[in-house]
């Protein structure tokens, strides 16, 4: 809005409709966020071509220093179902598949270490024109497909679109083409005097990738999650409002599944944050919500699942409500034990087990971070109160993980309730060392080897891991990092 005086006051720079937006709708009302007063443009500065310059000498350095640049940031990380494969993608739109190193007698110590397999990039940047707006093509999800034939087929997706890609491998070449000599030319009819066969030669191992499917056009929202459904023939694609069901084969249309919009978007109150298959159930699915509720939903009462079959939700204490309630009570993440019988959900503070049998309250709460209960307020002004922490179960269920602050991640053991900080740092673990307990300390004596809350850095998140399906590693994304852990090597 220009006002008389050539101010401009920038009420609200946000289109994504998150909680953040909501929120941020909330404060719009109550002053504007920025206020700014036209001025003539600067003179054009002949120092321009040598700061360019520069900025380019210190981007190679920074990255031989490993700092983050942007795009190198990791923003999603998946196991395939065997453990063998494992998928990270960035916020610059690449994927980078890493494959586990066969066992080698001769160096037990370096027991299924995982390299680079195939780096290819899945999304670029775009811009819709008729909204205006830029489309990042920072990848948001990855979901292995289970595999069928040699190669194998991965869904990714950024905000607006959800592409398949192929990734397999060519070890030999066709040679000896009748109509073409080797280097591709095309041989002239006349001089061809004999007939050959043509025949495979070995060459060195190559992996492609290509992209075998893209589903677009179906989302006005941004899609938070992708799942695949366990009849491994279709599979959902969720925005803020919005869950499509997709055949993997047909990319031209989608069914909406459900649909949270209401007619008024000045009703708007809550947006959907996560959805996942059943992994056995092929009819059922879950979403989560930023009011912190999850929905079941079965496919076979009707075409649109806008009436779930069960609702969980633990019921507000209002002794400890205050304005960050429902912001930290938003769910981040939601995740079906492999068995199918519990239901995990993150939210700011807590991940919670529900079991599917029980909606009234959840079957176990464990406490992330309880020591940032009285930082809500400056964690709210520099927004990571809104930061979307994943969490997930380890192949057995007994165990789960999800990520902190200062590069800290936790793990639960639902048996013998305890829980253990570790943190994923270059500066304080060498490769190979044991990683030692961390502890925060919360009011007055602090330990040697402890860390106090006012000394956190909040700006190292570990929002994403994945646990190896049928054996204790992990990986954890550290910014520019990924750190994979494993048992130790006796
Ligand atoms: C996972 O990837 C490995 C490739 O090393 C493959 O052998 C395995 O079949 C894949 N597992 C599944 C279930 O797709
Ligand atoms: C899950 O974690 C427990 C405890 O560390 C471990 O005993 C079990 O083997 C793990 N399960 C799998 C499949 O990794």
């Amino acid at each position: 809005i220009k006002t008389e005086t050539d101010e401009v006051l920038l009420w609200t720079c946000e289109t994504i409709l998150t909680p953040r937006w909501l929120h941020r709708r909330f404060r719009a009302m109550t002053g504007p966020l920025l206020t700014c007063r036209f001025q003539d443009p600067e003179p054009a500065d002949s120092s321009m071509e040598e700061e360019s310059d520069t900025r380019k000498i210190n981007n190679s350095f920074l990255r031989d220093q490993n700092y983050a640049t942007e795009a190198d940031i990791i923003s999603t990380v998946e196991f395939n179902s065997s453990g063998e494969l494992l998928a990270t993608g960035d916020k610059g739109g690449r994927v980078v598949v890493f494959q586990r190193e066969q066992e080698s007698k001769s160096q037990p110590q370096r027991r299924g270490e995982y390299n680079v397999y195939s780096t290819f990039q899945s999304h670029e940047p775009e811009f819709d024109y008729l909204k205006s707006l830029e489309i990042e093509e920072k990848i948001n999800k990855i979901r292995w497909l289970p595999q069928q034939n040699a190669a194998y087929f991965l869904l990714s997706t950024n905000d607006k679109t959800v592409k398949l890609w192929k990734i397999s491998e060519r070890d030999k070449r066709p040679e000896g083409y009748n109509l073409k000599d080797d280097d591709g030319r095309i041989r002239s009819p006349s001089t061809i005097t004999s007939l050959r066969v043509p025949v495979l030669q070995p060459m060195d191992l190559m992996v492609e990738a290509t992209a075998r499917r893209v589903f677009s056009n179906a989302h006005t929202y941004h899609i938070n999650s992708i799942s695949v459904n366990s009849d491994l023939q279709t599979f959902i694609s969720t925005d803020d409002l919005r869950v499509n069901l997709w055949n993997l084969e047909i990319t031209d249309r989608s069914f909406n599944i459900v649909d949270i919009k209401p007619a008024n978007m000045e009703d708007l109150t809550e947006v959907i944050t996560s959805a996942e298959f059943h992994p056995q159930q092929c009819h059922t699915f879950a979403y989560s919500s930023s009011k912190g509720s999850i929905r079941l939903c079965d496919m076979r009462q009707a075409a649109l699942c806008d009436k779930h079959c069960k609702y969980f939700e633990e019921p507000e204490d209002p002794s400890t409500r205050s304005f960050f309630s429902e912001i930290i009570s938003s769910i981040s993440d939601v995740k079906f034990s492999h068995n199918g019988r519990y239901l995990m959900t993150r939210d700011y503070l807590t991940v919670k087990v529900w079991d599917l049998q029980m909606e009234n309250k959840p079957l176990e709460t464990y406490q992330v971070h309880d020591y940032l209960r009285g930082k809500l307020c400056s964690l709210y002004e520099n927004d990571c109160i809104f930061d979307k922490f994943e969490c997930v179960w380890n192949g057995s269920d007994s165990v789960i993980m999800t990520g902190s602050y200062n590069n800290f991640f936790r793990m639960f053991d639902r048996n013998t309730k305890r829980d253990v900080t570790l943190e994923a740092s270059r500066e304080n673990s060498k490769p190979r060392a044991i990683l030692k307990p961390r502890k925060v300390c919360v009011g007055g004596k602090r330990r040697k080897d402890e860390i106090s809350v006012d000394s956190l850095d909040f700006s190292k998140k570990i929002l994403h891991t994945a646990w190896h399906p049928h054996e204790n590693i992990i990986a954890v994304a550290a910014t520019n990092n990924l750190y994979i852990f494993q048992d130790k090597v006796n």
